[in-house]
């Protein structure tokens, strides 16, 4: 899968996919992930990729030229899902995160400021949000976009199951985990883990599982219709 980052600070991007599972990735093939400056395309003097709002109000709006010239030259006329990072978008759910790791190729464009001229909406297929906060701009959640969809495309994890099997997969916070001591520091890892057979282990995963859920976060109970009991 092929994923292009545009953004005004590639910079931010240096060195974060290539270490651990996604450096793996990238150089096994899987993955090819390349940023790109929007400031590059700007076609005036001063190489400018903001000014202000039509309308007043405070702040800088991101202009429609240098994001469709970037946008234009890196796409090159091949398809791919284009997605903008904006705090008013749908929210990136896990599900949504494995249909995009079905996609051949992804382009992410990071917003930045007040926000980017409406317009640009013409070439973006999909707007996400990582959640109910905002931020400086949509280069963190770029990364954590990248990140989450990676984890879904065959071969990147260790283990195919890997994805499916940790928190939020099924709608349940993950069971928690043990390692080697079985003591430590006077803490016991559960007897069950130690000696139980594989179904009642699997038993007791669930159960803690719900238990996490229904502490930490209710809701996700209701919305994938899960038993509390
Ligand atoms: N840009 C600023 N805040 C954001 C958020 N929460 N999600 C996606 N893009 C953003």
């Amino acid at each position: 899968m092929r994923i292009d980052i545009l953004t005004l600070f590639p910079e931010m991007f240096c060195g974060v996919f290539g270490t651990s599972m996604l450096g793996r990735a990238q150089a096994n093939g899987l993955l090819d992930i390349r940023t790109h400056n929007i400031r590059d395309y700007a076609d005036n003097k001063h190489r400018k990729t903001d000014d202000y709002p039509f309308g007043g109000g405070a702040g800088m709006v991101m202009m429609p030229q240098p994001i469709f010239d970037c946008m234009e030259a890196v796409q090159g006329g091949e398809t791919a899902h284009r997605i903008l990072l904006t705090p008013r978008g749908r929210l990136l759910t896990p599900e949504r995160a494995k249909e995009l790791a079905a996609f051949d190729r992804l382009i992410l464009l990071c917003g930045h400021y007040e926000g980017v001229d409406e317009r640009v909406n013409t070439i973006i297929d999909e707007e996400l949000s990582i959640g109910d906060y905002v931020l400086t701009g949509g280069e963190l959640p770029a990364m954590v976009l990248v990140d989450c969809v990676a984890r879904f495309v065959p071969g990147v994890l260790g283990s195919e199951q890997s994805a499916e099997d940790e928190s939020h997969s099924d709608g349940l916070l993950e069971y928690p985990q043990y390692t080697r001591p079985a003591n430590f520091r006077g803490m016991e890892v559960p007897e069950i883990l130690q000696n139980g057979h594989h179904a009642n282990i699997l038993k007791w995963r669930h159960e803690q599982a719900l238990l996490k859920t229904k502490q930490m976060r209710p809701v996700l109970l209701g919305r994938f219709g899960k038993k509390t009991e």
